[in-house]
């Protein structure tokens, strides 16, 4: 509870996705992050109190000129590619409370309101431009950037000579204050590396950015000169705050409480995004943090080598929470990693056919028609219940330090104790004391319950299966399996 006993609340937000490609198994990344935490905030802050936040960038140069391939107008191309993620997000059971679209009139509103105060206060000038643009990245690329002379992120596309009349932010002059924000922890960089890499970077100086582009007219007009257009980036990243004031009853989230990026656009979020919220006056997010890239089976994933994955095809093959639990569990959140579908099917063999499903299926089976009530309060149960809090604990503590391999470590440590009581009880050799049985199976039962009740957040359909499958004082229904084995990953990797 926060000191005027407001109740506290959660804000989250993913970057908002350009609409010149599809949901892949990369923005899934990010999302399923996000969508972790904005269950366990629900779960314990009230889903009131939590708002989760994703959508699309729509605007600029590059999706102009996706859309003039495809043969339509921008916004029609955008409106072709917005239910490509909405489709996918549900399909992945991700739960998100608002899709922002940079093209949503409240949106456009609000920004333009925005940047006319910033030009009134006199943070925006005019100046001119020069210099070589990645249309790939939709930012100015300078010397020290370039590798070979292209964009390093994207060096199959040809750097654009741009000169032209822009309006400038006056970043430079926001050095000093950044500094001073981010040692007094008004605002967290994490994971520690990334902020090291920021610090650095903005203690050598900043230079002013240019927010405005003339050539471009897919994107929001500059309100005192209709000439220019805003340039996407800048524009873009506002959603996270209009996103809470353009419907009544969000302003309460505001600042965020986590933007959640990946580490290419971590310079965006935790230096631009910052000095204009300082410039318009507008409290800072708590936290950024930035994760790794992954690899899939050892290889970038690009269009070029034809390896991109879709969330459809991860679920088509592991199931929604096969899938869940196989990205969260890869490597670890923050760092960058492989993603080894090759060793994917080996793993929700051994962990989810094997371990999780095998243990609910025969457990049911040997309990079935059983009741299981609430724990009683003799010793034995009372230091299982007590095992139960402690395990909550370490999941929720790891879940909020955004290390969800771990978390699901601890879960699946309990997994392997219930297996460890089953073999030593062997209760399937009692066959005619049916009390005995069960009073072998409680611990058993009880450590399922606590493994459900902390898988939610991760692997939310089936912990609720699970939940109802084992239900306090209902008798126990055998089901069909969760899990079965499978042999999927060679249609996902040839
Ligand atoms: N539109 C901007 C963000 C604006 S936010 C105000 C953008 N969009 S994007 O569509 O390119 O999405 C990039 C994000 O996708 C990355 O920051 C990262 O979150 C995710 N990923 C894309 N490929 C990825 C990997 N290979 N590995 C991990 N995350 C990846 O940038």
């Amino acid at each position: 509870m926060s000191k005027t006993n407001e109740p506290e609340t959660f804000y989250v937000t993913t970057p908002i996705y350009y609409v010149n490609d599809v949901p892949h198994v990369g923005t899934l990344y990010t999302t399923l992050a996000a969508d972790v935490l904005a269950r366990h905030y629900r779960a314990k802050l009230g889903a009131q109190n939590v708002l989760f936040l994703t959508g699309t960038d729509e605007h600029g140069q590059k999706i102009a000129e996706s859309a003039s391939k495809a043969g339509l107008t921008p916004k029609e191309f955008a409106d072709s590619i917005v239910p490509h993620f909405k489709s996918a997000w549900d399909l992945c059971n991700i739960s998100y409370d608002v899709f922002m679209r940079t093209t949503d009139q409240g949106h456009i509103d609000m920004v333009t309101r925005i940047f006319q105060k910033l030009y009134d206060d006199g943070h925006i000038y005019k100046g001119a431009y020069e210099g070589m643009y990645c249309v790939g990245c939709e930012k100015f690329v300078t010397d020290s950037d370039m590798v070979d002379g292209r964009c390093p992120d994207h060096p199959n596309k040809d750097l654009v000579y741009q000169k032209e009349e822009n309006y400038f932010f006056a970043l430079k002059k926001f050095a000093p204050l950044l500094l001073e924000k981010i040692n007094d922890g008004e605002y967290e960089i994490l994971p520690e590396k990334r902020r090291n890499e920021i610090y650095k970077r903005v203690e050598e100086g900043l230079e002013d950015i240019s927010i405005s582009r003339e050539s471009v007219a897919w994107g929001i007009p500059v309100p005192w000169d209709t000439k220019h257009t805003f340039y996407v980036w800048v524009e873009a990243l506002f959603n996270y705050y209009t996103a809470t004031q353009i419907q009544e009853g969000r302003e309460k989230f505001w600042p965020a409480d986590l933007h959640l990026v990946g580490k290419d656009i971590v310079w965006f979020h935790a230096c631009i995004w910052e000095a204009l919220l300082i410039a318009s006056d507008l409290p800072l997010p708590k936290k950024i943090f930035g994760h790794g890239f992954f690899t899939l089976n050892g290889q970038k994933m690009s269009k070029s080598l034809g390896n991109v994955i879709s969330p459809a095809e991860l679920v088509e093959a592991y199931g929604v929470d096969g899938a869940r639990y196989l990205i969260l569990t890869a490597f670890q959140f923050g760092n960058d990693g492989d993603l080894a579908l090759s060793k994917f099917d080996e793993k929700y063999n051994a962990d989810l056919a094997h371990g999780l499903g095998n243990l609910v299926a025969r457990t049911a089976k040997l309990a079935e028609g059983m009741i299981f009530d609430e724990l009683s309060t003799n010793d034995n149960s009372s230091s299982d219940s007590s095992k139960g809090l402690e395990l909550s604990k370490k999941v929720d503590h790891a879940i909020e330090q955004l290390q969800f391999d771990k978390a699901l470590t601890y879960i699946w440590e309990n997994i392997s104790a219930a297996d460890k009581i089953l073999n030593e009880t062997e209760p399937w050799k009692i066959k005619d004391d049916m009390p005995a049985r069960q009073k072998a199976l409680e611990p058993v039962v009880e450590l399922i319950r606590q493994i459900a009740l902390n898988l939610q957040s991760c692997m939310p359909e089936t912990a609720h299966k699970i939940l109802l499958q084992f239900e306090v004082g209902k008798p126990i229904v055998v089901q069909p399996s969760y899990f079965y084995r499978t042999i999927r990953s060679a249609e996902l990797t040839s």
